[in-house]
Formats: C-alpha cells, structure tokens, sequence
C-alpha cells in the first residue's frame, strides 16, 4: 500500500516540469553542488526562493552549516553539465567541469548560466527525507538568451512556446 502510494506520486511528478538548476556553496575549505529541480520562488518582500535538499545527500550538512548559496538555472546545451552534478562524479571533480567563477564571498557561479541567484540563507526547516532551505535574494546575474534547460517526464526538454491556434 505504501509502494503503491509512492510509486503514483513519483508517476504524478513526471509530469512536473522544471528548469535544472545547481545549487553551488563553498565551507570548511570546500566547494559543492547538485542538481536540483526542487528550486521554487518563494517572496517579493523580501525577494526570497527556496530549495528542497535531500538530507542522505553529500551537500547537505554543508549546506545547513554556510550562510550563503547560490541558484544556478542552467541553459539547454548544460545537459553534460547537470549529469556531473546528479552524483557520478565526487565533489571536487564536479568543478572541473562548466564555467566555474567566485564573488567576493568566495560562493562558486557558473558564469555561462541563464542566472545565477546569490542568496544569503536565511531559515532551514526540516521535512520527511529532505531539508527546506530559504535564501533572501542578495543579488543576480542573467543571461540575455533565455533558453532554460527543463526536466520532465525522466527527460530534458526545452521551454518553447505553443504556436498561435490555426
Ligand atoms: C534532474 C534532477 C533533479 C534533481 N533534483 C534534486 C533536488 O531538487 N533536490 C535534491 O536533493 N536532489 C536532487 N537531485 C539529485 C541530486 O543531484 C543528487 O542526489 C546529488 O547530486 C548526489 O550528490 P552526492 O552523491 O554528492 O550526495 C536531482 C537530480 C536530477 C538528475
């Protein structure tokens, strides 16, 4: 019975669709990120998103330590880039890959995202398997061309829009 629920809760969430994102931080002398879709906006006052971060998963005690991370919205051709940072690769060896820059904090960005959010952590909250963690907005960078690499459906797609009715 469990299962079943689970198992038609994972079906109903395939058809969530959502822009990839990694979530990227820097402590105790040490750069990490994953992979997330679990990123949502959360206020305008104060500008604020938050993010749903597994608590088996290796970010996230460092993650509940930092007082600072960042949302990177990854662009359709970061498809490689969002399988390096899904888990296959160790931390460290993550950074070798993609256009990896640091602000004045020391808080690791992709230069080439469609965004990149710098956010000051502000609240963590505790939920079944995961944390919640909201960060206020400090500040962001955008790329003109807004071509956001999305997941849905076990697969990556793109944002297009619907082609006007005949
Ligand atoms: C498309 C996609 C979306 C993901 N979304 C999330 C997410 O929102 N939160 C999360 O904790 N893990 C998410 N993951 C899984 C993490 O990327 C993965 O568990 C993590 O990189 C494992 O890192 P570790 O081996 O260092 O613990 C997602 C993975 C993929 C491929």
């Amino acid at each position: 019975m469990m299962y079943q629920q689970e198992a038609s809760f994972r079906d109903a969430m395939r058809r969530l669709a959502a822009t990839v994102t990694i979530i990227s931080t820097s402590g105790q002398g040490r750069r990490h990120g994953i992979t997330a879709t679990a990123v949502t906006s959360l206020s305008m006052d104060p500008p604020s998103l938050l993010v749903c971060v597994n608590r088996s998963g290796s970010l996230h005690d460092l993650l509940a330590e930092t007082d600072r991370f960042c949302v990177n919205l990854l662009r359709e051709e970061q498809v490689a880039l969002s399988n390096v940072f899904s888990g296959k690769l160790a931390p460290e060896e993550r950074f070798l890959h993609g256009s990896w820059a640091e602000d004045e904090h020391g808080l690791p960005y992709i230069a080439d995202a469609q965004s990149s959010i710098f956010c000051r952590k502000q609240d963590a909250i505790q939920y079944g398997s995961h944390s919640i963690f909201i960060g206020e907005v400090e500040s962001t960078l955008v790329s003109e061309d807004i071509r956001p690499l999305l997941y849905g459906n076990g697969s990556y797609g793109r944002c297009a829009p619907l082609e006007a009715a005949a």
